[in-house]
């Protein structure tokens, strides 16, 4: 019995030591890749990314994005109308049902496919690529400027390493062949 206690007791001691040890740290510990994923899903999930990245259909309770195109962007095949001329006044953007487009001062943007896809996501992107435009606000951190309302000046606040995490969530996902269209010149240019 007292072996049995001993053991429990010294089995509990080495989970402690070994979580200890995969749990990711703010001073660049080492963090299992398990962990950075489930990190990485933690921020994506509750920063609002799958709120615009993933189309929203309407479900029982109102929209709700659409899980089996999770974090894909807009979708290519979705036939819309110009976004409207608004008239003068403090109302100045429009958005799509499935919050993937945006129409306003810039223009329509539409939000881009997240997932590993290497043609139409970011499948051929490096954690790097990825970091540098969350930081730069421009396409891989040299490419065109990143549109609103891509809240880059919230997100570039981020560490490091939350950010690195995300990727790694990212890079998990299954990969959605989605070709998300080029922004267009804002209504009154056209
Ligand atoms: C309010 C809506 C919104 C939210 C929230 C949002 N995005 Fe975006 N995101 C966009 C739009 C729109 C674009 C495309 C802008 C453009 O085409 O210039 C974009 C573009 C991007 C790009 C650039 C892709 C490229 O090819 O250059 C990345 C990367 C990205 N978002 C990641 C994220 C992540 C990660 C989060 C959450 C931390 C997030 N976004 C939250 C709207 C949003």
């Amino acid at each position: 019995m007292k072996h049995l206690i001993l053991g429990s007791i010294l089995l509990a001691a080495g989970a402690a030591i070994v979580a200890l040890a995969i749990a990711p740290d703010a001073k660049g510990g080492v963090a299992s890749p398990a962990d950075l994923v489930a990190r990485g899903r933690y921020i994506v999930e509750s920063f609002g990314c799958v709120d615009c990245h993933t189309p929203h259909v309407l479900g029982p309770n109102g929209p709700e994005p659409d899980r089996t195109r999770h974090l894909s962007g807009h979708p290519a095949d979705m036939q819309l109308p110009p976004a409207p001329a608004l008239p003068p006044g403090p109302w100045i953007a429009s958005i799509a049902a499935s919050m993937t487009a945006w129409s306003g001062p810039w223009g329509t943007s539409f939000t881009a496919n997240l997932t590993p896809d290497v043609e139409t996501g970011l499948g051929a992107w490096t954690p790097e690529d990825f970091i540098a435009t969350l930081k730069t606000g421009r396409h891989m951190g040299r490419g065109r400027e990143i549109l609103p309302p891509m809240p880059i000046t919230m997100i570039r606040n981020m560490t490091e390493d939350d950010m690195r995490a995300m990727f790694a969530y990212l890079r998990s996902l299954p990969a959605v062949k989605n070709r998300v269209p080029d922004p267009l010149p804002p209504v009154e240019a056209r």
